[in-house]
């Protein structure tokens, strides 16, 4: 649903200044100060639409905006430019009205801009389409074309535009763009020449020489540096936020959208280039015979260089400097310059250069934007002029301007009030007399063609002889002096006469937005605008197309003694086209206010604005617009607005919408003289009624929305209310089942837990009953089984009693028995039994006997002792026998396995044994020790290898015997050999044989029966050896010795064996005497060895000690 909106809604002060109350320049200020604090920069007085500039970006402009501005009334949303461009569009569109956007305000209050909202926002709204959107394109693109060229910094602003621009937009009957025309007025070319302190030349300047290639900049013949040139202003030649490189891009971009030529644009900005040489250009003066100074051009390049640009004969050109031709009457009359003159040339056609240049650009776009059907056609104009200047020092431009402004007051006057009254006729509402001042008079002052300001300036200008501005000042305070908007001291009126804020250079006029002092000088020149014809033929002789347009008057066909029209004039004549023009349209205005003088946001200067209020006329604005009716508004939407005002047209009214209000008005009791019945409006006389009602309605609304909140919380509460209630259902009902549920678990468990009780007393119970019925069971049982076993014992006494009974009859009966056979057979049994019993008895037990004793044979070791025992007393003889048998058998056993020598040493052992065994104490001693023979290893020791070789035989025996002395008995070692034949003494060291006693020769042996080793070796008499005698010797292996002289010996001799004497006392033959030999039991001081003492010649006593 669309809602119904109104300017009236969220009003931030007063959307539209109509409804001001009071009415009063203060209150005014104080609404657009409070709007343009809450960003509400656009004001409506009725229609016209008052800008505040922002100086910011505000999010104001964006597609949305331009959406909802769309197709909507005017007063149905917040003030903005787009609901003005859409009113316009829209009647253009539909009403077939050719609409005027004028677009007013000081510079930099916002008027390029607002000119350009309004175009873009057109842009937007209107028709689509290939061939549509390049008009468009031309359309917009022709602004930055213009700007470049006609728009410089100044103080003011950045971009200022220093001229009039009118733009007629054409549409067709769909309103769709067909193209445009261009119109400008007076560009302000002073500035080419000459910029006031901090502003600049125009931007064209400045962008071709930062943005322009090098390979341009040469063939132009242009250096980089602005300082190169005397036009250029250096103070503020960069301006911060302005890219003038990329500016430069943009222009020659937007100049082919346009449909420049390329040698168009070259063109172009060779002249530009050519103005910048021109300002180089300096004079020189040079005296002349007559007395006069003559000037000369000082250095030539610039002007050489300028030339060749423009393909001018440098020689002419030169000359127009120098010289001025004025013809008067046929008659050519040449005057030479001086070097001020010559300047004043220079800058009058810089200045002609640059303006027709912009001139002719206006033109060139016009004929590239023009629409091409000749068809009829719609047109939306719009106009961005400057509107009131009053500076401290206003001169011939502030005073055109002024009169622009006070033309486009007429316009609006007598539009607004035609348009008003027009619209009464429509309503047929009843005219009544408005009261506003007419600035008529004003105009007419200044453009009246008798004795109009303007006129007396041409006059003066025109005027043969010397023309001045006092004598323009004289003439205008002679003419005007009656005039009741004109002032001057000079004047015949006496009123100004002391006036001192009038000094007499200056006259004063009243405009509508207030008084204005101008200063005359340079009325004249301004309006004269002179160019020398020289200068103008030089140019026209320019081998350059552009420029040989630019100055037509410079033809020689057209030597035209007339001067050319004024300054004054022309624009007269263009400002009246352009009312003429105007007054054929329905006007729409913007009238642009500048907050502030530092460009700033946020800052509102009062007394700035104040002045703008008072010189764009604004207070007269609303005076006019409330002149009749203030407000007025169509039934339809009156109604809708306020019907909730009556009982009776709220909420429906069926009727038609008139009568609703009426019935309305009625009931509200507005005073009948305060409104007033058209045919489609309600016309509202003051604002108070309107306020009025919007108050009522606003508490209306109050109350309704009350009503609609106390309905909607009411409903709100409830179906609140309705959804806790259900709510609570649930969760009682969610908690009920889950009490339920827990007091059930509760129950459940308890029941369980008696159950278990109850169940466990009663099986308690049941099993001390089945315990006590167990016991029971057993007693009975053991009771029974003590009785049984009772019985059973008592039973088995008897029966073992019977038994017993039984047995021992029976053993009484056997004994009996065998007593009376043993008696019977005793007789047999003696006579044949007993014999042959006892044989098998000593069977049994002679095999029991042999069978024990070959399982216990004792082992094969010949010194074994064992033997089994004798098991009966009868065997003691056999068992002897067997044991006998049994040793020499395993001593055969044993000997079987010796070798030969150990046979013989074996043999040797037992004769050993034969011959001492129990005869000499000696002889155990040397049963462990084996016969070993040679103790001296007398075949190995070289020691007796001498008595060695001298012996012949093999040595049987060697070793170390001691001979004993038969003087004194002590013993004498001698080495004792052994042979086959004979046994050999040697000396001990030297190993030389003593003597050497054949064995046949030897008689005996002699040794005693204890444990020493003496033996005496007797000699048989007679022979060879006897003469020395017997040898008495001792050795400690005496048995040894005596053995195997016993072996060999024999069998040396032939004899059966060699004596061998066995006694304590023995006889030995030394040489001639017997000594006997006794052998004595020693005692134990004397040692263990055996010691010899001679006693007497005849008696060696041997002791020897006991044996332990
Ligand atoms: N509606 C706007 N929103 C934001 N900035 C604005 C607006 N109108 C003007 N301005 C700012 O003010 C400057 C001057 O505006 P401009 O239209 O060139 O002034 P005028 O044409 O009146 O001399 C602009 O360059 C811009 O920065
Ligand atoms: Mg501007």
């Amino acid at each position: 649903m669309e809602v119904k909106t109104s300017l009236l809604d969220n009003m931030i002060g007063v959307g539209d200044m109509v409804l001001l109350e009071p009415l009063s320049e203060d209150s005014f200020l104080e609404n657009l100060k409070n709007r343009f604090d809450h960003n509400e920069i656009y004001t409506y007085i009725g229609s016209v639409v008052i800008s505040m500039n922002p100086y910011r970006s505000l999010p104001i402009y964006t597609p949305d905006k331009v959406e909802e501005y769309r197709n909507r009334n005017f007063y149905e949303l917040s003030p903005h430019v787009y609901a003005l461009a859409d009113e316009a569009y829209r009647s253009l569109r539909d009403q077939d009205k050719d609409q005027c956007i004028l677009i007013t305000g000081e510079s930099g209050a916002g008027k390029t801009e607002a000119s350009k909202l309004v175009m873009s926002y057109v842009a937007a709204v209107c028709g689509k389409g290939q061939e549509v959107n390049k008009v468009k394109e031309q359309l917009l693109q022709s602004n930055p074309v213009l700007e470049a060229f006609g728009n410089a910094k100044t103080v003011r602003n950045d971009n200022s535009s220093r001229f009039g621009k009118y733009m007629d937009i054409e549409f067709d009957f769909k309103g769709d763009p067909l193209g445009g025309v261009v119109s400008n007025y007076l560009l302000e070319k002073s500035r080419v020449v000459k910029q006031p302190r901090g502003e600049r030349n125009f931007h064209i300047f400045y962008q071709l020489l930062s943005g322009a290639s090098d390979d341009t900049l040469k063939k132009l013949k242009l250096d980089r540096d602005f300082s190169k040139y005397n036009y250029l202003s250096l103070d503020s030649a960069a301006v911060s936020g302005l890219d003038d490189a990329a500016n430069f891009r943009t222009v020659r971009n937007a100049m082919q959208i346009v449909g420049f030529m390329t040698d168009e644009v070259q063109s172009v900005l060779e002249l530009v280039a050519a103005v910048l040489k021109l300002g180089n250009i300096e004079f020189k003066p040079e005296s002349r015979c007559n007395g006069m100074d003559e000037s000369r051009v000082k250095d030539k390049n610039d002007l050489k260089e300028m030339c060749e640009l423009l393909g001018i004969e440098q020689a002419v050109l030169e000359r127009a400097f120098s010289y001025r031709t004025v013809e008067a009457k046929m008659e050519k009359v040449s005057t030479t310059l001086n070097v001020s003159q010559a300047y004043y040339a220079r800058d009058a056609l810089a200045k002609n250069l640059y303006s027709r240049l912009f001139s002719w650009l206006v033109t060139r776009i016009n004929e590239s934007i023009r629409a091409g059907t000749k068809a009829r056609h719609k047109v939306m104009g719009v106009l961005d002029i400057y509107g009131f200047e009053i500076f401290e020092d206003n001169s011939f431009e502030q005073f055109i301007i002024n009169y622009c402004n006070e033309k486009l007051q007429q316009i609006f006057i007598e539009l607004t009030l035609r348009e008003e009254q027009e619209e009464y006729v429509r309503e047929g509402i009843e005219w009544t007399n408005i009261e506003y001042f007419n600035n008529a008079v004003i105009c007419d002052l200044i453009e009246n063609n008798q004795n109009g300001i303007l006129a007396m300036l041409d006059e003066e200008c025109l005027r043969p002889g010397t023309v001045t501005d006092e004598t323009f000042l004289d003439k205008l305070n002679t003419v005007c002096a009656e005039h009741q908007h004109f002032e001057s001291r000079l004047s015949k009126n006496s009123k100004f006469l002391n006036d001192h804020s009038l000094p007499h250079t200056c006259f004063r006029i009243q405009h509508y937005a207030g008084k204005v002092l101008y200063r005359a000088e340079g009325f004249v020149d301004k309006n004269n605008d002179l160019l020398y014809r020289d200068l103008s033929q030089a140019m026209y002789k320019a081998n350059h197309s552009l420029i040989k347009q630019l100055f037509p008057e410079g033809s020689p066909s057209k030597v035209n003694l007339k001067r050319p029209p004024t300054a004054g004039f022309q624009f007269k004549a263009s400002v009246g086209t352009l009312m003429r023009n105007l007054q054929t349209k329905n006007p729409n205005y913007i009238r642009c206010v500048k907050p502030n003088d530092k460009k700033a946001a946020h800052i509102f200067t009062e007394s700035l604005v104040r002045h703008q209020v008072h010189y764009l006329g604004l207070m007269e604005n609303v005076r006019v617009r409330r002149a009749g009716y203030a407000f007025r508004q169509p039934y339809e939407p009156c109604l809708e607005r306020y019907k909730m005002l009556c009982k009776k047209t709220w909420p429906h009214w069926r009727g038609p919408a008139r009568e609703g209000v009426e019935v309305l008005m009625e009931d509200l009791q507005v005073p009948a003289e305060e409104f007033s019945y058209g045919r489609s409006k309600i016309f509202i006389r003051n604002p108070r009624t309107l306020f009025f009602l919007e108050e009522r309605r606003r508490q209306c609304l109050q109350d309704l929305a009350t009503l609609i909140q106390k309905i909607y919380r009411g409903w709100k509460c409830r179906s609140h209310f309705l959804l806790l209630k259900k709510s609570q259902i649930v969760v009682a009902a969610w908690y009920r089942r889950y009490a339920q549920q827990k007091k059930y678990q509760k129950i459940k468990s308890a029941t369980t837990v008696v159950q278990s009780y109850t169940r466990g007393w009663q099986a308690r119970k049941l099993l001390r009953e089945l315990k006590y019925q167990k016991r029971c069971e057993e007693a009975v049982t053991t009771i029974a089984a003590y009785w049984h076993g009772t019985q059973a014992r008592r039973e088995l006494r008897q029966l073992k009693e019977a038994a017993r009974n039984k047995h021992a009859v029976s053993v009484i009966w056997a004994g009996w028995q065998g007593t009376k056979v043993r008696r019977e057979y005793r007789k047999f049994f003696r006579a044949n039994a007993g014999k042959k019993i006892y044989d098998f008895t000593i069977q049994r037990i002679m095999q029991k006997y042999f069978l024990g004793l070959k399982s216990n044979m004792p082992s094969m070791s010949p010194t074994d002792k064992n033997w089994p025992d004798r098991p009966y007393l009868f065997l003691d003889g056999v068992h002897t026998e067997l044991r006998r048998i049994f040793h020499h058998w395993r001593c055969k056993k044993y000997r079987s396995q010796f070798t030969e020598e150990k046979k013989a040493v074996y043999e040797e052992k037992l004769e050993a044994s034969e011959l001492f065994k129990d005869k000499k104490a000696l002889y155990p001693s040397s049963v462990s020790q084996p016969f070993k023979g040679d103790y001296l290893e007398i075949s190995k020791n070289p020691k007796y290898q001498k008595l060695n070789s001298s012996v012949d035989e093999k040595v049987l025996l060697a070793d170390v015997v001691n001979k004993i002395n038969r003087a004194n008995g002590k013993g004498s070692a001698r080495l004792f050999l052994l042979t086959k034949k004979s046994v050999v003494l040697a000396d001990h060291k030297t190993g030389q044989i003593k003597a050497s006693v054949p064995l046949p020769e030897l008689a005996s042996v002699s040794v005693s029966s204890q444990t020493d080793g003496f033996f005496a070796l007797k000699l048989k008499e007679g022979s060879a050896s006897a003469v020395k005698g017997d040898f008495l010797l001792s050795s400690e292996h005496l048995i040894e010795i005596i053995t195997k002289l016993h072996r060999i010996g024999a069998k040396a001799a032939d004899r059966e064996q060699l004596n061998l004497d066995i006694s304590d006392e023995f006889l030995v033959q030394f040489k001639q005497d017997k000594v006997c030999v006794k052998f004595i039991q020693g005692s134990p001081k004397n040692g263990n060895s055996a010691s010899c003492k001679r006693k007497n010649n005849r008696l060696l006593e041997v002791s020897v000690p006991t044996s332990p």
